[in-house]
């Protein structure tokens, strides 16, 4: 059994696929999760695809007291994946103050006990929405951050910065930045997935669920952007691909292998997709005919943003493997499997 990992939003979308690529790689996973976007049965299934139960606590990173008792409780913590977030970038432009707390403040309380407990590493979820709409495709990890379109990405940004600032004030941690590009699919065991609440803002989400006839229409958001076929251009990655990134980059993190305290990464695949080329790709993938309308821009969308991951590929030694076809089947493959369950 390798190290202790302790994995805050493990019940969540990302969290349950990397909990899951832990345990496979032989690290013993202690998930935090207040459950407020996900469900306790995840657990279960975790368990149900690497045999292994992971611990949960349901316990909110908002809680300074109730998170210091889960690091009693487990002793010997050696890194912490920090998933936990609100997460809907919508939402945060109604809410701003709820997605600074939770976003902020959660971080804080980790950063605040990590030294008290000796946990020397933390890897943040951060995102390409740092980027805005950069100047020159693909983008690398140097461009630079533009300012945040809604309160969601400015937690990011500024959740970077706090890292960088409590490392340089001499603060004994380690830190990895993954910043993610759009993460897509499904376990292939169909036994985690992405659980959305409500109508869907996300395009996958909201095409597998206009396939399957809970919704009637799937709308192209403007198909007069300066791309080729007019619809906006991003990076689309498989979750599981993903969730593989943070093994290598915890590994990394333990085995002393940084080259600065605090490092960035970009986890794209380096391929721009469009949304009316990611719909025919589903189509094809699945045999599945999607009715879909051309309809306005969508507003603060970005036109086009995919990554260069040379970086990653190249320091980490990781590299996104999956296929479009295979990631789209295996969204699809879910979406059934959530009928099967009756979850609409
Ligand atoms: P998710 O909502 O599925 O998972 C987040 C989990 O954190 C949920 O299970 C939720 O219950 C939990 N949580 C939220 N606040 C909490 C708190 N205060 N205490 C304890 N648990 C809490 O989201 P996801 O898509 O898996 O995203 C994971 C992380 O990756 C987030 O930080 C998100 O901002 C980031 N990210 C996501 C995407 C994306 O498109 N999904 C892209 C870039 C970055
Ligand atoms: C993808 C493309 C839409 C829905 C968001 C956050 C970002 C990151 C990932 C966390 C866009 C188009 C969508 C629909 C559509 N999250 N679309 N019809 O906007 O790239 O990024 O999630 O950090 O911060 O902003 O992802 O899935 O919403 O949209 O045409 O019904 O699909 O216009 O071009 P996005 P998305």
């Amino acid at each position: 059994m390798k190290e202790r990992i302790l994995v805050t939003g493990g019940t969540g979308y990302i969290g349950s696929h990397t909990v899951v690529e832990l345990q496979n790689s032989g690290y013993e996973v202690i998930i935090v999760d207040n459950l407020s976007n996900s469900r306790a049965d995840v657990v279960d299934n975790i368990e149900k695809i690497t045999g292994i139960r992971p611990e949960f606590e349901q316990v909110d990173c908002l809680d300074y007291a109730g998170m210091d008792a889960v690091f009693t409780k487990y002793p010997g913590i050696k890194g912490i994946i920090h998933f936990a977030a609100s997460k809907a970038v919508g939402e945060s432009v109604q809410k701003p103050l709820l997605y600074y707390r939770n976003n902020l403040v959660s971080l804080i309380n980790l950063l605040e006990l990590m030294p008290k407990h000796n946990v020397p590493g933390i890897i943040f979820s951060s995102s390409c929405t740092v980027y805005g709409q950069p100047d020159k495709l693909p983008v690398t990890e140097e461009a630079p951050i533009k300012k945040a379109e809604s309160p969601y990405g400015n937690t990011k940004q500024i959740n970077e910065e706090i890292i960088r600032d409590t490392v340089a004030s001499g603060s004994p941690i380690h830190a990895i930045l993954l910043r993610y590009f759009n993460p897509i699919g499904a376990h292939p065991t169909a036994l985690i997935g992405e659980l959305p609440n409500g109508v869907p803002q996300n395009l996958i989400p909201y095409l597998t669920q206009t396939a399957i006839g809970i919704r009637e229409k799937l709308s192209v958001f403007g198909d007069d952007y300066n791309t080729p076929d007019g619809s906006c251009i991003r990076d689309y990655i498989y979750v599981v691909d993903l969730a593989k990134a943070h093994v290598i980059a915890m590994n990394r993190i333990l085995e002393n292998k940084q080259k600065d305290k605090v490092e960035v990464f970009n986890i794209g695949t380096g391929r721009g997709l469009s949304v009316l080329e990611l719909i025919h790709a589903f189509e094809s993938s699945t045999g599945v005919k999607l009715n879909y309308q051309i309809a306005g821009r969508r507003a603060g969308d970005i036109e086009q943003v995919w990554a260069d991951p040379s970086y990653a590929n190249n320091e980490l030694g990781w590299k996104a493997e999956t296929s479009i076809e295979e990631t789209l089947r295996s969204a699809w493959n879910w979406q059934l499997k959530l009928r099967e369950k009756g979850v609409q």
